[in-house]
């Protein structure tokens, strides 16, 4: 696939079918993850894979009832590391780490639109509720949950802003 096409006809599913996505799939969305660029190449970024159907829940509850959540086969966490203050110190934690998770959650989402699956970045959850249920380590920040499965909707692409009102050119 062009990616350009992928870049603008990828859009947010909420609403997946139930068939199981491949090993060999998954290691695409892997190394997707993995080949994003991070400050310093500290690469602070974790990332769960979950696939168990209690915890997809309990993440859905936390995700203010998103229950769309909990239908993915597969939902990931792309959490943010906050060792990376131990070289870049406030700034790392404020800002780059989460800068690595993002470049590479956006890096999954092209690749999985690329395989046929379907994504939707999800920002609104309760971040002490998720962390509890991952039991993460006082390190690792949620930064966004990620529901992946097969698309059952082909939603309509929603408005951008023009051009003129996001790019300043000074030439
Ligand atoms: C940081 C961030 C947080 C988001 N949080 C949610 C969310 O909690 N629930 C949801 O349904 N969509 C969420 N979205 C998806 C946006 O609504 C979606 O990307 C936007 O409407 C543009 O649609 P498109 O992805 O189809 O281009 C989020 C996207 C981003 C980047």
């Amino acid at each position: 696939m062009e990616l350009y096409q992928a870049i603008k006809n990828r859009r947010s599913i909420r609403n997946f079918k139930e068939k199981k996505i491949s090993e060999e799939v998954i290691e695409k969305l892997i190394d997707a993850l993995r080949w994003a660029p991070s400050a310093g190449n500290l690469e602070s970024r974790k990332f769960y894979f979950i696939f168990n159907s209690k915890v997809k829940e309990k993440l859905a509850q936390a995700a203010l009832g998103q229950s769309f959540i909990a239908q993915a086969p597969l939902v990931v966490v792309g959490c943010a590391d906050s060792k990376i203050t131990q070289r870049y110190g406030e700034r790392g934690k404020d800002l780059y780490s989460i800068c690595d998770v993002s470049a590479a959650i956006e890096n999954m989402l092209l690749m999985a639109y690329d395989q046929g699956l379907g994504t939707v970045w999800i920002g609104a959850f309760d971040e002490k509720k998720v962390a509890e249920i991952l039991e993460l380590p006082e390190n690792l920040r949620p930064i966004a949950i990620i529901p992946v499965g097969y698309p059952n909707e082909n939603p309509f692409p929603p408005e951008r802003k023009d051009k003129e009102e996001i790019i300043v050119r000074i030439n």
